[in-house]
């Protein structure tokens, strides 16, 4: 088994397990949508097995940062048409992750409403607006009416990415983000049925699993977590016995991938031991992807060792459109200039050279 292998995920055989990391780059310059520029982005990395997009928000109140796209209007479930057929012409297979920031946003993307959160609890730290960095405001903690409109909102988002041409969905529930301020226990103080112990916390993960999976099928959906992440001021007093809780029932919904950002080698955080790949491949059964810092060699030996299906490649896929041909002969790669990472044209975008 090699990177080159194909692999069955879901509905999909993907020609290697080579996976494009999904990636924010705010080019959506116009009412969030897609466009032709990020078209010709993504065609260019379509020999990926598999191309992950951006994270992609569910609701206005899912915006976090400025220029991401969206997929709750219909302008932008039909810009991004132009996206997946530039992929699926080059023999591509595309996910849309769907993105809920929670409290990691500002009012100012709202119309003045208050970010939201499982918990009225602000994160350390500032936001990038349109008008520049400002602190973090005390979000809003959700009613369960509130919830259960959200989980709603995930649902369409998932069938509005299917009506877009998209071959499945990423679920992000990683980084900090709406699920997993729900998920940790630094960040959900809650004292109903969506906080308390991890059966309660991981409740509306479930529920956004179960609404998505019975509206498009578990071939078409994955989840991203990032069970050892403190990126967006994450904490949790036992990462290790409350993703393994999530992992044995993720297992149950055969979906068609779990997506992990892995820790790095004798990483230790939140003061325990976080979860490591072989814990969660214990815990999990399917196909895994993992991610984070990983190179060709490190990735293969991970394929081979059986810890994991397939390796995402988030940085190295930024400066390297064709890094499958690259890595199948070993050649060099270009370096990603950060600078260009979130800037709205096309240097630093398109223009990263192939062979
Ligand atoms: C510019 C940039 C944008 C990112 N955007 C997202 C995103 O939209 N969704 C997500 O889940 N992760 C996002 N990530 C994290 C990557 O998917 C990946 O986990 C991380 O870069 C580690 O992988 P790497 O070492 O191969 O880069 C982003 C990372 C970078 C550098």
């Amino acid at each position: 088994m090699s990177l080159f292998s194909p692999i069955k995920i879901g509905k999909y055989t993907l020609a290697n397990r080579i996976i494009m990391a999904p990636l924010t780059r705010c080019r959506s310059v116009e009412l969030n949508c897609a466009n032709e520029l990020m078209a010709e982005y993504y065609a260019q990395r379509a020999t990926a097995g598999l191309i992950i997009s951006e994270a992609s928000q569910i609701s206005e109140l899912g915006i976090g940062y400025p220029c991401t796209p969206g997929i709750h209007t219909q302008e932008q479930v039909q810009s991004w048409k132009k996206v997946t057929s530039a992929v699926h012409d080059k023999g591509g297979h595309i996910f849309l992750q769907l993105w809920h920031v929670g409290r990691i946003s500002h009012s100012s993307f709202h119309n003045d409403i208050l970010p939201v959160a499982p918990s009225a609890i602000a994160p350390a730290g500032e936001v990038y607006t349109f008008e520049g960095m400002k602190a973090f405001e005390t979000p809003h903690a959700l009613t369960t009416d509130e919830i259960k409109r959200t989980i709603q909102d995930y649902m369409q988002g998932a069938k509005n990415a299917i009506e877009a041409g998209f071959d499945g969905v990423e679920i992000h529930a990683a980084n900090g983000y709406l699920i997993d301020q729900f998920l940790r226990d630094g960040s959900n103080k809650r004292d109903d049925i969506y906080g308390g112990n991890i059966e309660n916390r991981s409740r509306l993960l479930f529920e956004v699993v179960e609404a998505i999976t019975n509206a498009i099928g578990a071939d078409r959906t994955g989840v991203r977590l990032s069970p050892s992440g403190t990126f967006n001021d994450m904490s949790d007093s036992n990462p290790k016995e409350h993703f393994e809780y999530v992992c044995k029932k993720l297992s149950k919904y055969k979906l068609a991938y779990l997506h992990i950002v892995d820790a790095l080698e004798g990483d230790i955080r939140h003061g325990a031991n976080v979860m490591q790949l072989s814990d969660l491949r214990s815990a999990y059964d399917g196909v895994i992807i993992t991610c984070g810092g990983y190179d060709k060699k490190r990735a293969e030996t991970t394929i081979q060792n059986s810890m994991a299906d397939a390796v995402a490649f988030g940085t190295l896929y930024i400066s390297n459109p064709d890094l499958v041909e690259r890595f199948k002969i070993d050649a060099p790669l270009n370096e990603a200039d950060s600078e260009t990472f979130y800037t709205q044209d096309s240097k630093g975008y398109t223009d990263y050279p192939t062979l």
